[in-house]
This record gives structure tokens, sequence and C-alpha cells, in this order.
């Protein structure tokens, strides 16, 4: 039989994403209304380990859907990567009652919460990050507003960058993932993307292309380069020099991270929340949450760490073809 869920903890850790508080405040709305406790950890495994954690009720969540960043703060945590860590992280949690445990994060805290699982502790993940590189789901908290974010900063830098008929290199979030580059590649109508995982370092290649979009009137010659290609500043000089075109560097940075969510961010982090305190109330554990095919559904954690995701190739060649 399965163990009935009376107290539920909820963490957010690794990068922080627009929408973990709407996720925060529909895992605390649900616990409630389900007639469970709700404690928020802080920090997400440091704070554990160093035991913040706060009694939470409705109010609590209010006026946080809107914001961007997450109230309960965010770290990475080296010690609860060791056996010693999660074994003193899964004991605070007996100790101060928490049965069940919302983990919102990325691959890394997923990793950290099937610890816990094993441990005893019920635990559920949600996808939480901007990168949009956890497999088992076409949608992560966060990626939607931080693309519109990077597409919004791009139009604008587009619009100097044709005035004076330069090249610009946007290097867009992404140390491992190209989803942000890819995306804003289509929706800006970018000349050249570099993704981590497609880039072959043939930067004669992307000079050619510069030097004949130019012969053919081209006014502005925009490249995307994802942060785990990186260099963008150094990678401007070389080009310039080939070109004899003025090139110019703008790295977004941090920026992507923050703002206020999207309404779709909003509504399917709300959901995802929701669907986590369900599915603990259900005596489910070592799941995680995700969305395919128009349906927000949960997976087995195990399972879902060793799915592979790739690269969508047509949108890949289209984003390449748009730019004739
Ligand atoms: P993300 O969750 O966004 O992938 P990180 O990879 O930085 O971010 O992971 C966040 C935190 O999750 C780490 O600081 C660490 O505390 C925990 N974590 C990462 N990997 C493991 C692991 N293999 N075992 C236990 N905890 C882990
Ligand atoms: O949130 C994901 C991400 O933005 C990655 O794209 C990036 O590599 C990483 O976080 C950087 O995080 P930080 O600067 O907080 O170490």
């Amino acid at each position: 039989m399965s163990k009935e869920i009376k107290t539920i903890g909820v963490l957010t850790s690794g990068g922080d994403a627009p929408g973990m508080n709407a996720a925060i405040r529909a895992v605390v709305r649900e616990a409630v209304v389900k007639g469970r406790n709700i404690k928020g950890i802080k920090r997400g495994y440091a704070g554990l380990l160093a035991e913040e954690i706060i009694d939470m009720d409705g109010k609590d969540v209010s006026d946080i859907i809107q914001r961007g960043g997450t109230i309960l703060q965010t770290a990475r945590c080296t010690e609860f990567t060791t056996p010693e860590g999660q074994k003193k992280g899964a004991d605070i949690c007996k100790k101060h009652g928490i049965d069940g445990i919302i983990v919102i994060g990325g691959d890394g805290s997923f990793r950290g919460a099937q610890k816990l699982a094993a441990l005893g502790i019920n635990t559920i993940g949600l996808p939480g990050t901007i990168d949009l590189d956890i497999s088992c789901t076409e949608y992560t908290i966060g990626f939607d507003t931080a693309v519109n974010t990077a597409m919004e900063a791009i139009d604008k830098v587009r619009d100097t960058s044709t005035s004076h008929e330069r090249c610009s290199i946007i290097e867009v979030m992404g140390r491992g993932a190209g989803y942000i580059a890819l995306w804003c590649g289509i929706a800006n109508g970018a000349e050249d993307i570099l993704l981590p995982e497609k880039y072959d370092f043939d930067e004669q290649k992307l000079v050619n292309n510069i030097i004949e979009k130019r012969r053919r009137g081209r006014k502005h010659h925009i490249i995307i380069n994802a942060e785990g290609i990186g260099h963008s500043a150094s990678m401007a000089k070389r080009i310039e020099a080939a070109t004899g075109i003025e090139t110019r560097a703008t790295i977004l940075g941090h920026m992507q991270r923050g703002g206020s969510p999207t309404c779709k961010d909003r509504v399917y982090a709300s959901t995802m929340g929701a669907l986590a305190v369900d599915l603990l109330c259900e005596g489910k554990t070592n799941r995680v949450v995700g969305y395919q095919n128009g349906e927000f559904i949960d997976f087995d954690i195990d399972e879902a760490l060793g799915m592979k995701k790739a690269i969508p190739e047509y949108q890949y060649q289209i984003c390449q073809n748009m730019a004739m």
C-alpha cells in the first residue's frame, strides 16, 4: 500500500527560470485544497541541508504568479551530490515531517530527487529551465519567456545592425543546448545560427556566407551564437578582419533568465505544479512531470533521465533555408 502523504515540501534548484513562482504557487494552493501541509525549502538542496524550511499557506503565494525568479531562492549544492549529503537531506525531511517533496529544476536537480526517492521520501520533479534541454518533455518552465526575451532583444540589435550595415553576433544562453538559438534563429530571421549540438567550427564557411550575402545586397548579417560555443567578442574581431565588414558582439546573458513569465509559462507551470501535488496524493514517487503531444504526463525519473533529445533536424534545416 502506498503511504499517505501528509506534508509536502517544495524547492527550486539549479538555474532559476521565469514561471517557477507560478509553479510554487500552484503547488502550495493545490496542497492546501487537498488538505496537506506544505513547507517551502529555501535555496534548493543547500537550504534543505541547512534546514531553511518554512511553513507556507495559500496567502504566502499571493502576488507572485507574475514575478520572475523564485521566491524560494535557488542554489547549486555540491554536498548534496554525495551519499552523505543525500542521507542528511532525507533525514532532515523526516525530522520536519516532510514525506513528499516537489523539486523544480533541471536534469541535475532530478538526479538529486531520484536519490531522495531512493531514501524513502516520495518525490516528484517539475522541469524548470530556460534551456528546454530535458529529454522527456517538449516544454520546460521558463523557456517560452526566455526565448521571447531573447527574440525582442535580437530585433533591437538587428535595427542598429541594419542602419550601420554591420554584422552582429548575438550570444544567447544555452551552455549545452541550442534551443534558444534555434528558435530565435527562426523567429528573428538570422543569417546563421551556431548551436553546440551542430556547429562544426568552420569559421571560413561563416565568412564566405557573410561576403556572399553582402554581395547580394543584404544590409545586416545576424549570427546567433549559443553560450556553449561562446567567444563572441573574439569571433567578431576575426570576422571583421576576414570580411572587412564592421562586426559587433552582444552577449544577452542573464537578462534571459529574468522577467515576468509569459502567459504560456504561467499556465503550464501552474498546471504542472498542481499535477505534481496530485501525483503525490495518489502515492506516486520517483516521477517527473512532462508535456508531450498536447498532454501533461509523468514519467519514472530513471526512465526520463535515460531519454535522449536531439535538435529537430527539420527546424534546423528551415532556419537555414529561410536565410537564403
Ligand atoms: P539543473 O537542475 O538546472 O540541471 P544543476 O546541474 O546545477 O542544475 O543541478 C542542481 C543541483 O542538483 C546541484 O547543485 C546538486 O545539488 C544537485 N545535483 C546535481 N547532480 C546531482 C547528482 N548526480 N546527485 C545528486 N544531486 C545532484
Ligand atoms: O538556466 C540554464 C542556464 O542559463 C544555462 O543556459 C547556462 O549555461 C547556465 O544556466 C548558467 O548559469 P549560471 O550563470 O547561473 O551559472
